[in-house]
Parts: structure tokens; C-alpha cells; sequence
């Protein structure tokens, strides 16, 4: 398959330093703001990426919580990526919105949310992701469908009439960032990128060639 003929030319506005937030996460609700005003589908889906003997991996996740404090998206800690982030507390964010032609980068280090925090979350996702919840040993080698299906109809039962309490191997991540990148497609290949870099307690803000 060539896939040569994919040659997009983006006439997108540019992104100068006077343009930004001074603090990257001010920066990053002002661009989430105009991917839900664009009506990009899941302006929340993020590639995650963790570092595993020295190999990458990567795959997709749903931020639920950007604030001073960080990146926040919730997962099965026994996973492989929840595996991954014991052994090396570190990842990286990429978000494509690709209709606005723009890219979000982060880098940064991970902890675990606050128990409470999680449950408050946990309470308000639909019941049937809240089964799921307890239903799927994440990353692990199953046999037939049907194994999950049978596990998800007995929880069913076990949980008929109460309320589903968050499992102990459920919870949120929060990357706190010390890069932040925004790149902006731009005509012939000359995007704009600029980088917040964590300095002390300042951002340096840096335009990087394209
Ligand atoms: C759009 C999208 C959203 C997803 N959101 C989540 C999520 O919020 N949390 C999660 O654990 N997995 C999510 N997944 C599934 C992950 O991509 C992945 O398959 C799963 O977490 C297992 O990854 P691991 O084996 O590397 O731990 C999502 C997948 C897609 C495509």
C-alpha cells in the first residue's frame, strides 16, 4: 500500500508568543475549547505512551480531569500500562485534532488520584462501564468471549439492587507535565511549534523548528 498521495496542504493561522497562556494548562482549556467548538469527535482521546525495558508502548485513553494540577485519565492499574507506570512513573501525552490541524504534546510524571477522588468518579460512570469495570483482567490473555460476558452477567447478579463500589485495582492517573508542546499545522511544512519547558516554578516558552 503507498500511501504517498496523503499530502495535505494545512492554511491553517499561525501561533505566535503572544498568542499563548502564559501557563501551558491555561493554554491547553483554550485549545480543547475550540476542538469541542469544531465538533472534533472525542476532542478528549489521548495516545499515552510508557517506556517498558527500554521499549515504547503506547495506546489510546480518555483524559477525564485537566487542572493545574495535571492530566488525569482513569485505568486498570494491573494493566500493562498500569504495570508499566509502577515500574517507570513517567509518560507521555499526544492529542491529534486533526481538523483544526493541531497536535498537544506532553511529557511529564505520574501518580496515582486521591482513593476519594476516584470513588467520586467511579460513582458517576454508567453502570454497565462500572461492571465492566470488575468484569476485565486489562491486558491479560483470555480465552473466549463468552468468559467475559458469563463474568459480567454474574456481577450483574452479585450487584442487583446496590451500588457498585470502585474495585481496588481501579483508578486514576495523573501525568503533571513538565513539557508541553502545541503545534500548529502550517503552509509547506513550516508549522508552528511552540514548547512550554518547566524551569523551577516558571514555564519557559520556546519556539522549536518544524
Ligand atoms: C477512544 C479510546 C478510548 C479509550 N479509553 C480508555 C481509558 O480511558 N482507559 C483505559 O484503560 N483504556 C482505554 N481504552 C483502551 C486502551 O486503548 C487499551 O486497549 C487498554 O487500556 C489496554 O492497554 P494496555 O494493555 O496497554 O494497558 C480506550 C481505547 C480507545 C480506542
Amino acid at each position: 500500500m503507498d500511501l504517498g498521495e496523503y499530502r495535505l496542504q494545512y492554511e491553517t493561522e499561525g501561533l505566535a508568543l503572544h498568542d499563548v497562556a502564559p501557563d501551558p494548562i491555561d493554554q491547553f482549556h483554550d485549545w480543547f475549547g475550540a476542538a469541542e467548538a469544531a465538533g472534533v469527535d472525542e476532542p478528549n482521546a489521548v495516545t499515552v505512551s510508557t517506556v517498558v525495558d527500554g521499549w515504547p508502548d503506547a495506546r489510546v485513553v480518555l483524559l477525564k480531569v485537566v487542572d493545574a494540577r495535571g492530566l488525569v485519565f482513569y485505568t486498570n492499574f494491573e494493566s500493562a500500562k498500569g504495570r508499566q507506570l509502577t515500574e517507570v512513573p513517567r509518560a507521555a501525552l499526544t492529542i491529534l485534532w486533526n481538523p483544526l490541524r493541531r497536535q498537544v504534546r506532553v511529557r511529564g510524571s505520574v501518580e496515582l488520584i486521591d482513593g476519594d477522588e476516584a470513588d467520586r468518579y467511579f460513582a458517576t460512570r454508567p453502570r454497565g462501564s462500572q461492571l465492566g469495570a470488575w468484569t476485565s483482567p486489562q491486558s491479560t490473555v483470555i480465552g473466549d468471549r463468552s468468559e467475559l460476558e458469563a463474568r459480567y452477567a454474574a456481577l450483574e447478579q452479585e450487584y442487583e439492587g446496590i451500588e457498585v463500589p470502585r474495585p481496588a485495582r481501579w483508578g486514576g492517573v495523573r501525568v503533571i507535565p513538565i513539557e508541553v508542546e502545541f503545534w500548529q499545522g502550517r503552509p509547506n511544512r513550516l508549522h508552528d511549534r511552540l514548547r512550554y519547558r518547566r524551569a523551577g516554578d516558571e514555564w519557559v516558552i520556546e519556539r522549536l523548528a518544524p
